[in-house]
């Protein structure tokens, strides 16, 4: 939004005449100063404690953290401050209704120093997306940039350079109203704090297919990054866990027959030569990995279907041997590769291959990400 659509605005929201140009501006001016981003720098920066090669994923956290909050109906004065806890009281709604959404994102430094973002307004989207479904107050565009690049320039030397390294980025809001009554909150706090990661090693990834639970259903909220979601799939995800298997591929809740997605990951499969993943839809998540995945594969000829992908075909293949490869695509990871798979207590095993596409296409979005690669679709941002 210009300062021409928020003179718009006021004139109409304050109802004042258009000719009241005076009032207008000056309204703007005010808005304008309690919308200033606020910073308060932390005195003593914890970096010297961290052991950035033994870094456990979502453990550590940056100096700083950047706030604002909802009230009356608009977002107030963001700020940056020193990262630290922050006090809510026992009824503030998200501990009650989980109205709550968030967003997972990257920064990775190239070797001239630069830090660079992977399309971060696909997550400026999302999050919103996420939490127009919750309903919850959309956060404006400006801000979330503006408050993420500053971050970001604060806490830049916790951008570690080096293949594996990149700073995790983590984007939130929350219910903060108090009161215990089951419904919109009309109180919120939007946050985003910065975690210093290395490679997400996750060892041997083997997927069980989901014949029982479910994570989301038609007209429910599993495309949004709702908080509730991970909450529900962490028990099945235990169950798979006792049997062996690291993550759970979600079927449609209706059948059990169709692939969705598994964990914190969009699924990919390769039968034969042809790289197959689900449509997205209002049981999924529109993974900005899955989106740059397809571009890049169809990009470098591979054949791409996106369709509805059955459990019957996936384990007809296996069992002729045409199903190659299977990989988990996400921000965290990029890309995971799925060593087997068990499907109503049957467990099928799949081939170990020298040129996978997985290997392929993790090298040439890891290095349009880190700066190695030309960037042909625009995904790369600077961070200044
Ligand atoms: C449920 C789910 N599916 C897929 C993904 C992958 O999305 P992205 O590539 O945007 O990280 C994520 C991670 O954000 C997720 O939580």
């Amino acid at each position: 939004m210009g300062i021409k659509d928020i003179k718009y605005l006021l004139i109409h929201s304050y109802k004042l005449q258009q000719t009241d140009e005076k009032k207008a501006l000056f309204l703007l001016n005010s808005k304008i100063k309690t919308m200033a981003l606020q910073i308060e720098k932390s005195a003593k920066t914890k970096i010297h404690d961290v052991d950035f090669d033994n870094l456990k994923f979502g453990q550590i956290f940056t100096d700083h953290m950047f706030e604002c909050d909802f009230e009356n109906g608009a977002w107030g004065t963001p700020k940056i401050r020193p990262y630290q806890p922050i006090a809510f009281e026992p009824s503030a709604k998200v501990f009650h209704y989980g109205q709550a959404v968030f967003e997972g994102m990257k920064a990775y430094k190239d070797d001239e120093d630069t830090i660079w973002l992977f399309r971060p307004d696909q997550n400026q989207e999302r999050i919103n997306k996420s939490a127009e479904r919750l309903d919850m107050p959309a956060f404006p565009k400006e801000l979330f940039f503006e408050g993420l690049n500053e971050l970001i320039k604060l806490d830049a030397a916790w951008v570690q350079k080096g293949s594996d390294a990149s700073l995790y980025i983590r984007p939130f809001v929350i219910a903060t109203e108090n009161c215990v009554s089951a419904s919109s909150s009309n109180k919120y706090k939007f946050m985003i704090i910065c975690s210093p990661v290395q490679a997400y090693y996750q060892g041997e990834v083997r997927v069980v297919f989901a014949d029982k639970y479910s994570r989301a259903a038609d007209g429910g909220v599993g495309f949004a990054k709702a908080a509730g979601n991970y909450a529900g799939s962490f028990y099945p995800a235990k169950l798979a866990a006792k049997e062996g298997y690291q993550q759970v591929v979600w079927t449609d809740a209706a059948t059990h027959e169709y692939l969705e997605e598994a964990g914190t990951m969009n699924v990919f499969f390769r039968v034969g030569d042809k790289l197959l993943t689900a449509p997205t839809s209002d049981r999924i998540l529109d993974g900005v990995t899955r989106k740059s995945i397809i571009e890049l594969a169809k990009d470098k000829g591979i054949e791409v279907e996106v369709r509805p992908v059955s459990v019957t075909e996936i384990v007809e293949a296996a069992e002729k041997g045409e199903l190659l490869e299977m990989f988990g695509a996400g921000t965290a990871a990029v890309i995971s590769v799925i060593s087997g798979f068990s499907n109503r207590g049957k467990s099928y095993e799949l081939p170990q291959l020298d040129d996978s596409y997985a290997a392929f296409i993790k090298k040439s979005i890891t290095d349009i990400q880190r700066n190695k690669a030309e960037d042909k679709f625009g995904c790369r941002y600077k961070v200044q």
